[in-house]
C-alpha cells in the first residue's frame, strides 16, 4: 500500500513562494493545490465508512416522463448540433478565468453534446420557465469557486431573457448578489469553503495552508442570510483536502492529514460529514426561515492527466469519454457518497417541516467531460507558464447542464 503523499512534500518551498507572491493568484492557487491531494486519494486506502459504489441505489426523485419515472443522472452524452444558449459576446458577465475562447481555446466541438438520461429527455434550459418559477424568490449558491462557477453559468443563461443588475459585490467576488427586477428574483453566491467556521491555522506567527475548523459552529456568513433564502444550493470539497485541525467547542478533537504527535487523524470523510451535518441541521432548526428548498450539488471531478497541476499535468481532450473510461471514477463516487448520506439524513429529519432536500448528482455525468475545463485557456498569465486549470469549467460549456438539471428539480 502506498502512503499518502502530503502536499507539502510535493511542492518545494521555492515553487510555493513563486506562486504565492502574487496575491491575486492566491485563491486560484490554493484551490488548485488541493488537486495534489485529490490525486493522492486515488492511492489512498478505501475510506471504510463509505459504502461500496452502487449506482442503482442512489436516491432518485420520480421525475416523470409520460408516467414513467426517470433517473436524470444516469445516461450518456450524445452529439447535439445546436449552439449554446449564449456566447462570450452575448453574455457580458463571463468571468475572465472562465472565458476559454477569449484566452485562445480553438476547439468548439465540446459545446456540441447534450445529456441524454436513459429513460427520458432532459429539456433544454428555458430562461422563461426558470424565471417564472423563481419569481419573487431568492436563490443562493453556497460554497467555493465551483459553486460560483455554476452561479455564473446560470447568470449567463438567464440574461438571455432579462439583463440582471449587480447589487452587491465584495472585493474578492466571494459574496455577489444580482437582481432580475422584472421577475423580482434575487440570485446570490455566498462564499464558504467549509460551511462551518474556519480560521487559518497559524504556526509560529504565520499562516499555514491549513485551517482550524469549528465543526459545531456553522459559518455565519451564509447562515445569517438563511431567513431570506428560498433555494439553497450547497457544494464544497476542495478545501477539505488540506491539513486541517478539527475543533468542537474550544476542544481540539483531531485533524486531517496532520501527522502531529498526540492529535488523532480523524480522516477526510469525518470532517466533510460533520461540516455538512452542521449545515443541514441549521436549516432544519432555523426558526425564522421559510421552507427552504435545499440542494446538494455533488462532487465535481477534476481531470488532470499525465501529472498533478504542478508536475506538468493538464487536460487537453476535446471530446467526452465513456463512463468506463473515467479515470478515478470509484474515488469520485466515494467522495460523492459521503455528502449524499448526510443530505438523506437531513431529509428524514426535516421533510415533515416542509423542507425539501434534493441531490444534483453530477459526479458521474461530469466525470465523462474531461474536455470541459479551461486547461491552458484559463487566463492564468500571472502563473508560471504551462499550468492548467482542470478543476473549474469553461463558460459556455458542459457546466451549463447543471442548471438544466436544477430547473427540472424546481419545476415540480
Ligand atoms: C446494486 O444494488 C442492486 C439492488 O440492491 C443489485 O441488484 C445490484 O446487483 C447492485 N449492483 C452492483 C454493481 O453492486
Ligand atoms: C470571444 O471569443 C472569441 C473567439 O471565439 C475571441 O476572439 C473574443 O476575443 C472573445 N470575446 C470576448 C468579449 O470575450
Ligand atoms: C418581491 O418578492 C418579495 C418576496 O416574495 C415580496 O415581498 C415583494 O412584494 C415582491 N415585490 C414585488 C414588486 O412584486
Ligand atoms: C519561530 O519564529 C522565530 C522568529 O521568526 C524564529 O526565530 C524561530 O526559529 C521560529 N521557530 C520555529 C519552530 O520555526
Ligand atoms: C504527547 O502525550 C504524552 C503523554 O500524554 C506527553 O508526555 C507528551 O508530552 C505529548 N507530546 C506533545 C508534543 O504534546
Ligand atoms: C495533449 O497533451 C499531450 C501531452 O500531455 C500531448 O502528447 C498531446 O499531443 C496533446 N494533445 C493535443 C490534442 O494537443
Amino acid at each position: 500500500m502506498t502512503t499518502v503523499p502530503h502536499c507539502r512534500n510535493q511542492i518545494t518551498m521555492k515553487e510555493r513562494l513563486l506562486i504565492m507572491c502574487n496575491a491575486a493568484s492566491l485563491l486560484f492557487y490554493t484551490t488548485i493545490l488541493t488537486i495534489v491531494l485529490t490525486f493522492s486519494l486515488f492511492y489512498y486506502p478505501r475510506i471504510n465508512t463509505v459504502q461500496e459504489n452502487n449506482q442503482t441505489n442512489i436516491f432518485t426523485p420520480p421525475y416523470t416522463n409520460g408516467g414513467r419515472s426517470c433517473n436524470l443522472f444516469k445516461g450518456q452524452w450524445i452529439p447535439d448540433m445546436r449552439d449554446s444558449l449564449y456566447t462570450n459576446f452575448s453574455c457580458t458577465t463571463i468571468p475572465y478565468r472562465r472565458n476559454c475562447f477569449f484566452h485562445g481555446r480553438k476547439d468548439r466541438d465540446f459545446l456540441h453534446w447534450r445529456w441524454k438520461p436513459e429513460q427520458c429527455e432532459l429539456p433544454r434550459f428555458s430562461p422563461k420557465t426558470f424565471l417564472s418559477i423563481v419569481q419573487g424568490k431568492t436563490m443562493a449558491f453556497i460554497g467555493d469557486s465551483l459553486a460560483r462557477n455554476q452561479m455564473e453559468s446560470l447568470l449567463c443563461l438567464l440574461s438571455t431573457e432579462e439583463t440582471p443588475n449587480e447589487v452587491y459585490k465584495d472585493a474578492e467576488e466571494r459574496f455577489w448578489t444580482w437582481e432580475f427586477r422584472k421577475h423580482n428574483f434575487t440570485l446570490m453566491v455566498l462564499w464558504s469553503q467549509f460551511l462551518v467556521t474556519a480560521t487559518e491555522t497559524m504556526f509560529n506567527g504565520s499562516a499555514t495552508d491549513g485551517f482550524d475548523l469549528q465543526l459545531d459552529k456553522v459559518d455565519k456568513k451564509w447562515s445569517e442570510k438563511l431567513p431570506f433564502i428560498d433555494y439553497a444550493i450547497f457544494s464544497d470539497f476542495q478545501w477539505f483536502f488540506r491539513q486541517n485541525y478539527l475543533y468542537e467547542g474550544s476542544k481540539l478533537i483531531g485533524c486531517v492529514y496532520c501527522q502531529a504527535p498526540n492529535v488523532t487523524d480523524l480522516g477526510l470523510s469525518f470532517a466533510i460529514k460533520r461540516a455538512f451535518q452542521a449545515a443541514f441541521e441549521q436549516i432544519n432548526e432555523c426558526k425564522n426561515c421559510k421552507n427552504i428548498f435545499t440542494i446538494l450539488r455533488t462532487f465535481s471531478p477534476s481531470h488532470f492527466e499525465k501529472g498533478a497541476w504542478n508536475t506538468g499535468g493538464g487536460c487537453n481532450r476535446t471530446r467526452p469519454v465513456k463512463i468506463e473510461d473515467v479515470i478515478g471514477r470509484d474515488s469520485n463516487w466515494e467522495l460523492r457518497t459521503i455528502q449524499v448520506e448526510e443530505i438523506e439524513m437531513a431529509r428524514e429529519r426535516g421533510e415533515y417541516r416542509g423542507n425539501r432536500f434534493e441531490i444534483l448528482d453530477i459526479t458521474d455525468i461530469m466525470g465523462m467531460r474531461p474536455d470541459g475545463h479551461p486547461g491552458l485557456y484559463g487566463g492564468n498569465d500571472d502563473w508560471k507558464k504551462g499550468y492548467s486549470d482542470c478543476i473549474h469549467w469553461c463558460l459556455p460549456g458542459p457546466i451549463d447542464m447543471w442548471n438544466e438539471l436544477l430547473l427540472e428539480m424546481i419545476k415540480r
